[in-house]
């Protein structure tokens, strides 16, 4: 069911653009969702959409990815095991300001007479690009045109391009670039729980200035990591001007001082750099931002910028979904609009996680401080599958980053008196900080939701040197878990049950035997006993090496294998369903005629028991099983299921709505997909869920691009073969494209009303499944086209 309306945003003020997400006037109304969406990042580091003058914002966030502060978590109640130290992504040094005086008279776009106005991403590019035209209290006409971007070859580096030109008179005009770590107030209780409870303090420990170079490097006070970061300058006009600059611990400032005459524009380019360190001190980390200025202010923007567009395009060469209309006059602004989504959606999924290399992608990516700068099973089943098939690199990285968990997660399964390893729900340095047990710890799921993800990643690269050197040792530690949470029940036939935990649907929370935590433990388990096999008929030594490190004694494999083979699957044969729990069905349902709209999302207005004991979800549980083990199940199962489930199910968590538009398609309920599909695709542009203030939703907009490829394009990945059932793209008449990455070759797909056609651009030979029939593609044959239309077979 669709609870949530998206937001309508004028579109003479912004009007949809196939590249860009254009803003052509200031609303106040949008000024948070715009400081979202317009947000640059680049998986290190990244600033929400704010105006270099600073003001006006609602939120003027910059963040380091995996910059944060640790807390001692604080329980009216405690008890044994809970997580005690939380972790919040802080909000740091804000490099970005540059502040405007023409004639003495400060430039404030709140305040200011504006003439002309436009604001752009661009995403060919990837900047942020503003134009505007201001008119001072004494009538002169002063043009701004500024360009941001943060660097996607350079991790560290950001810059700005900042041009002033007067139009109509001379006026001495005084540029102040600043840097300012802004210490936070006091600590208050968040209205929504989603957002950050934790406001941290740095600690200053270096600052300097030189000629037009400033930098500051601060410390936390617990986590004890170091934050370097310095601006410099370089300024071209023909008009003279001098400069100063001056600095205090946490703010510097270079002033330029212009003679400006009409007509002659001021150039200034302001060059940004961020490094950050656990184990370094800080004369070593300022020395490090002074390397980067260096570099780069003797680059230059030009270069950068060239560098920048030059990644983007590589990028949308692998990325680029399009959704094109071939008849251009019908529905041609809603095309528009479609293919802006999409590529917003790719483009923030890029700058979240382009370079992290040895971090994660949290769940708002860098564009907000909502759920802390957390890592969420978001990354594995979510954002995962678009990164696999489209930069397998920063797939392997992020899976790198889970190993590199391992220990800690070895830990926390000792508190929770397990063998084996539990990886946290939600954390940065690889320990829990779930301080909400009940839909956090208990989400066990997590552990077969990584390698559920490593499979997948396995399958599509081929990378067995990752999976043996690094995956077995987490598929060993993971199925062990498995093995001792679960148990054999005499009760239910001696099958092996799993109970006490929570699934996805985190408006039921520690259940007994939730359907897709056991199913995606069983794919788990079942993988686990696949790849030691592998490796004892493969590489005998590298078996013997893990078995030396895990202590893995060959029993122990068999009994993973017992327990796959043995599982409980709920399923109720009266109707057809898979019970989400054992206790799913037994409650009542909830009532839904009586709630009103505007009671939405429910966590926000009921007591959690009121929600937990009526039959009422918050995002696709049974369903999101459906699709990932969509082997398992027929067509007609799933659609009872989907029958069932669908109005059950709010779509709270923007985690849904891109699943339930999978499954809806794959059934054949083409007008919910299509309903589902926009409510995935806009959530961000729109607003859908109401809440991009505090950030874009990176999950859903993975779950955009399986829309688009699993769903529209029927893509099937299990085993490891790509196969296809195309269905017809939503719109008559529109034609939808995309590539894959699949073991070193790009394979493109492209869906028409009546015909699609799979072609091989790079790569010797592949071969894919399209319906029933195998096609192998070469350089000799490498296109063929075949027949769109997807009879549906659902018997009944
Ligand atoms: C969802 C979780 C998700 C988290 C972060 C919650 O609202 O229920 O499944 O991991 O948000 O996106």
């Amino acid at each position: 069911m669709l609870h949530h309306e998206r937001l309508k945003p004028p579109a003479q003020d912004y009007p949809p653009n196939e590249w860009s997400v254009i803003e052509k006037n200031l609303r106040p109304e949008f000024m948070a969702q715009m400081e979202t969406v317009l947000a640059l990042g680049n998986g290190y580091f990244g600033m929400r959409g704010v105006h270099e003058e600073g003001r006006p914002y609602v939120q003027n966030g910059t963040f380091v990815n995996a910059f944060y502060e640790s807390w001692p978590i604080i329980y009216g109640e405690e008890a044994f095991g809970f997580a005690q130290m939380g972790q919040t992504m802080l909000n740091v040094t804000d490099t970005k300001i540059i502040r405007l005086f023409v004639d003495d008279e400060p430039f404030e776009l709140d305040t200011a007479s504006i003439r002309r106005y436009v604001r752009q991403l661009n995403m060919k590019a990837g900047t942020l690009d503003r134009d505007l035209v201001w008119e001072t209290l004494s009538g002169k006409l002063v043009r701004i045109q500024s360009r941001r971007l943060i660097s996607f070859q350079q991790r560290h580096v950001a810059a700005i391009s900042y041009e002033v030109t007067t139009l109509n008179a001379a006026a001495p005009v005084v540029i102040s670039s600043e840097m300012l770590y802004r210490m936070p107030g006091e600590q208050k209780a968040a209205e929504d729980p989603r957002q950050a409870k934790f406001v941290g303090k740095m600690q200053p420990r270096a600052s300097r200035a030189r000629d037009g170079r400033i930098v500051l490097v601060h410390e936390t006070e617990r986590s004890h990591m170091i934050l370097a970061c310095g601006i410099d300058h370089d300024l071209k006009s023909d008009c003279p001007y001098e400069y100063k600059s001056d600095h205090t611990e946490n703010s510097g400032q270079v002033v330029f001082t212009i003679k400006a005459e009409p007509g002659r524009p001021i150039h200034l380019t302001k060059y940004m750099v961020y490094h950050t360190s656990k184990t370094e001190n800080a004369d070593e980390m300022a020395r490090r931002a002074d390397w980067t200025l260096d570099r780069v202010v003797s680059q230059g923007f030009a270069s950068l910028l060239a560098d920048q567009e030059e990644y983007m395009d590589q990028f949308w060469r692998k990325s680029d979904v399009q959704m094109s209309n071939v008849k251009a006059e019908r529905a041609r602004l809603s095309t528009v609009e479609v293919q802006q989504a999409i590529r917003l959606n790719s483009f923030h999924i890029l700058q979240a996680s382009a370079r992290a290399e040895d971090n994660g992608v949290a769940a708002k990516g860098l564009t907000g401080q909502a759920y802390e700068g957390h890592y969420f099973w978001d990354s594995e089943i979510y954002l995962l599958p678009f990164l696999i098939y489209t930069s397998p690199q920063t797939a392997k990285n992020l899976l790198r980053v889970r190993y590199n968990m391992l220990d800690k997660a070895r830990l926390r399964a000792r508190e929770l008196s397990h063998p084996g390893a539990l990886f946290p729900w939600r954390t940065i340095n690889g320990e829990e900080a779930s301080a909400y047990y009940e839909a956090g710890t208990a989400q066990y799921h997590i552990n077969a939701d990584i390698m559920y993800a490593l499979r997948k990643y396995v399958n599509a690269t081929g990378d067995d040197e990752f999976l043996f050197e690094h995956g077995a040792e987490m598929l060993v530690e993971t199925a062990r878990l498995w093995y001792d949470l679960g148990f054999f029940s005499k009760r239910k036939g001696g099958k092996f049950c799993i109970n006490g935990v929570t699934g996805p649907d985190e408006y039921k929370t520690v259940v007994n035997n939730n359907t897709y935590t056991n199913l995606m433990a069983r794919e788990n388990l079942r993988y686990a006993v696949e790849t030691v096999e592998r490796l004892r008929a493969q590489q005998p030594q590298a078996l013997e090496a893990l078995t030396k490190k895990t202590g893995l004694e060959l029993s122990e494999v068999e009994d993973w294998r017992r327990a796959a083979s043995n599982m409980y699957v709920p399923f109720d044969a009266a109707t057809g369903i898979y019970p989400q729990d054992d206790s799913f069905l037994d409650r009542e349902p909830w009532d839904f005629k009586n709630t009103p709209k505007d009671r939405y999302p429910l966590l926000l207005f009921y007591h959690p028991l009121n929600i937990y004991r009526h039959q009422v979800i918050k995002q696709a549980d049974v369903l999101l099983a459906m699709f990932l083990l969509s082997h398992e199940f027929s067509l007609e199962a799933k659609k009872r299921n989907f029958d069932f489930y669908d109005p059950l199910t709010t779509g709270d968590s923007s985690l849904s709505s891109c699943m339930e538009a999978i499954v809806a398609l794959e059934i054949g309920d083409f007008d919910k997909a299509v309903n589902y599909a926009r409510a995935a695709l806009l959530m961000d542009l729109a607003d859908v869920g109401g809440n991009v203030k505090d950030g874009c939703h990176i999950a859903s907009m993975g779950g955009t691009w399986m829309v688009l490829t699993y769903g529209f394009g029927g893509l099937r990945d299990y085993d490891g073969t790509l196969s296809f059932r195309p269905q017809r793209p939503p719109e008559p008449e529109s034609t939808l494209r995309f590539p894959l990455t699949y073991r070193g070759r790009i394979l493109d797909v492209e869906i028409g009303p009546d015909s699609t056609t799979y072609s091989l651009r790079e790569g010797e030979s592949m071969t894919i499944r399209h319906e029933d029939e195998e096609i192998v593609l070469t350089r000799a044959n490498p296109a063929v086209k075949r027949s769109t239309l997807n009879p549906l077979k659902i018997a009944g």
